[in-house]
């Protein structure tokens, strides 16, 4: 007689992740790790600047630190690159002749840095509670189900992943394991169109399987595709076969997953209606993880390169709205004292888990360094590394993007 207790169809499946305080334990089922052991620099240190001068000059070309848009101030003013995560990514796997590669950034980012980077590099990861909600909302075991369901559909075979950038390792192993590509907010129609190439188009009952972002994934397919939002479901991995019927997913070009980013998904169209209300002449400009309505209302979209481009590009004195990160959205004010920048919404606060990484941990990992320790590596399990690089060289390979090879 068997021990376990099957649940009824309709029981929700049990989430995977366990709770852990942010900082404490180790969560292997999730994208991140959660322990940060280290002898941390106290923050009001007067030193601090100055210390990671001296320690940045000790290791001169042996480090190469990339920092994304959303980092602190006073931390992308020690980043050699800056970028968005297609940038960074690009950036890494040009870099072969820096042994130590500090990733200021999220969990998911330096494990890809680590999957494009050579054996000989190490990837470090100042804070390793820097995680992302997102990518936590897709776990590999819920995907893996998930496929099986699109197998029991009779679907799989015209099924291509498309997987954002915000994904652990492990989904992106899956999804160079099943034929699909990485992308990032600067690619995804190029991505969405090529996956949709790959199944035999749209017309002959080509589907995307996106993952784990529902809004990009929308916004790109309805946006950018011309495809309706009758052509998207969305897939509940807590739901028994993603709340869809086998028709449904049979009928659907998009199969969306049901996950978010918990910064850019609070962006309401309220938000929008209230700039264009108290700022005559506004431009709103919002990145494509806002929800599909929030971006229907915008002037325009773009990830976070884009958005600093497109302000670069516009004459002196426009007004903008700007629904993105806080830190960048307040480095765009200094970077352009000559426009007008606004937050889009008073209620949205920083990404909490990029806000980890701080000057006193970015210290701390370089003069680690200088002394000849490395601290915080990010090492992504061989078996996983081999299919994630197949799946974000796809990604590179793409019009626009640089393959190393
Ligand atoms: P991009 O870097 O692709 O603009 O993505 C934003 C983001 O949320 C990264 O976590
Ligand atoms: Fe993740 Fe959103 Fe933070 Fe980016 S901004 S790291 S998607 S939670």
């Amino acid at each position: 007689m068997s021990t376990s207790t099957a649940l009824p169809e309709s029981h929700p499946r049990p989430s995977l992740l366990p709770l852990l305080v942010l900082g404490q334990g180790r969560d292997l089922a999730s994208e991140r790790g959660v322990e940060c052991p280290g002898d941390l620099p106290p923050a009001s240190d007067p030193d601090l600047v100055a210390r990671a001068r001296a320690a940045k000059a000790a290791l001169g070309d042996r480090v190469f630190v990339l920092g994304h848009h959303y980092q602190r101030d006073e931390v992308i003013e020690f980043a050699d690159v800056t970028g968005d995560s297609f940038k960074l990514a690009q950036q890494a796997a040009a870099r072969p002749d820096a042994p130590w590669i500090v990733f200021c950034g999220v969990h998911f980012m330096a494990e890809s840095a680590d999957v494009l980077t050579s054996p000989d590099q190490t990837v470090i990861l100042p804070d390793l509670a820097a995680g992302c909600s997102m990518a936590d909302m897709a776990a590999i075991s819920q995907v893996e189900d998930a496929w099986d369901d699109l197998v029991d559909a009779g679907i799989a075979d015209r099924v291509i992943p498309v997987t954002y950038m915000n994904s652990s390792a492990a989904i992106k192993g899956f999804t160079g394991r099943h034929g699909g590509t990485i992308c990032t907010s600067s690619n995804a129609k190029t991505a969405l169109q090529w996956a949709f190439d790959e199944t035999g188009g749209v017309e002959a009952g080509g589907k995307v399987l996106f993952l784990p972002d529902q809004h990009l994934g929308r916004n790109t397919a309805v946006r950018d595709l011309g495809l309706s939002p009758d052509d998207c479901v969305v897939f509940d991995p807590h739901k028994p076969h993603g709340g869809l019927t086998p028709e449904q997913l049979r009928d659907a070009r998009m199969i969306l997953w049901r996950g978010h980013c918990s910064v850019h998904g609070r962006f309401t169209t309220e938000a929008v209606e209230a700039a264009r209300r108290e700022i005559p002449g506004v431009r709103v400009i919002v990145h494509p993880e806002c929800q599909y309505e929030v971006c229907e209302l915008a002037d325009e979209i773009g990830s976070t390169e884009a958005i600093i481009k497109t302000i670069a590009a516009a004459p002196d004195g426009t007004s903008w709205v700007v629904g993105t990160e806080l830190n960048l959205v307040g480095r765009l004010r200094s970077m352009f004292p000559a426009q007008k920048i606004a937050f889009l919404e008073k209620n949205v606060c920083y990404c909490s888990t990029m806000n980890r990484i701080d000057l006193p941990h970015l210290v701390w990992v370089l003069e680690s360094l200088v002394d000849g320790r490395v601290v915080n590596p990010i090492v992504v399990d061989p078996d996983v590394a081999r299919w994630a690089r197949v799946a974000l060289e796809q990604m590179l390979a793409l019009p626009g993007g640089t393959s190393k090879d």
